[in-house]
């Protein structure tokens, strides 16, 4: 099962279903925030919502589409960030991240997907990793920044949020850059 040390007090690892206390309520705390940009938030009100996220994460794992990991900082859980399924046609995945409130602005995040970024390469063999973020979710857009990943452009209207549509800044990399970088 995934678990990796990404510095002394950071590490990343598969969530269980004994783990679904902590991720609910760590959603649960940070509900506003987290809605804000994420879609999933509204439809996890519930304990058994994370019941089921945890199996979906595993059934990905399982099969062989990459996989999610609860971000977990000096023993505790402070958010998740992992890989949505790899396309295997194409070679290329994209990555999702999410952190409490209270973790925010220590570079965590970016840490951690500079890792899955590295790992996509070296290990799952793929050849692009994307990051798309909404237009206006600047935390979001500056860890690719931080990392030299290209804006590739918008895609329109790419995500509908709680009522409205957002556009999509497309941030990737391409393995013979990351490697040259
Ligand atoms: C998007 C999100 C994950 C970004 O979190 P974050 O805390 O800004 O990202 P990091 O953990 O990488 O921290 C970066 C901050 O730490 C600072 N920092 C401190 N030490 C650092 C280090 N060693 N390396 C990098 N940054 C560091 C950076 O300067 C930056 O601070 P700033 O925002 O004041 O410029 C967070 O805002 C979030 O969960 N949002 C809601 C969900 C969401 O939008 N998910 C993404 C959907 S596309």
């Amino acid at each position: 099962m995934p678990q990796f040390q990404i510095s002394e007090i950071i590490s990343l690892r598969t969530l269980f279903v004994a783990d679904v206390p902590s991720l609910f309520s760590l959603v649960d705390n940070n509900r506003c925030l987290l809605r804000e940009w994420l879609p999933w938030v509204d439809n996890n009100t519930r304990v058994e919502d994370s019941v089921k996220f945890i199996e979906s994460t595993l059934d990905q794992l399982a099969n062989e589409m990459g996989f999610q990991c609860g971000i977990i900082y000096n023993g505790t859980l402070v958010g998740m960030c992992g890989y949505h399924p790899i396309n295997r046609s194409n070679n290329s995945v994209t990555v999702g991240y999410w952190i409490a409130n209270n973790m925010s602005g220590r570079g965590i995040v970016t840490s951690c997907t500079k890792f899955l970024v590295d790992y996509a390469f070296d290990k799952l063999d793929l050849n692009k990793v994307c990051i798309p973020a909404a237009e206006n979710n600047l935390k979001s857009r500056a860890v690719s920044e931080r990392l030299g990943l290209i804006n590739e452009g918008i895609e329109r209207e790419a995500e509908y949020l709680y009522g409205k549509y957002v556009n999509h800044v497309r941030y990737s990399i391409l393995r013979s850059e990351w490697i040259a970088s």
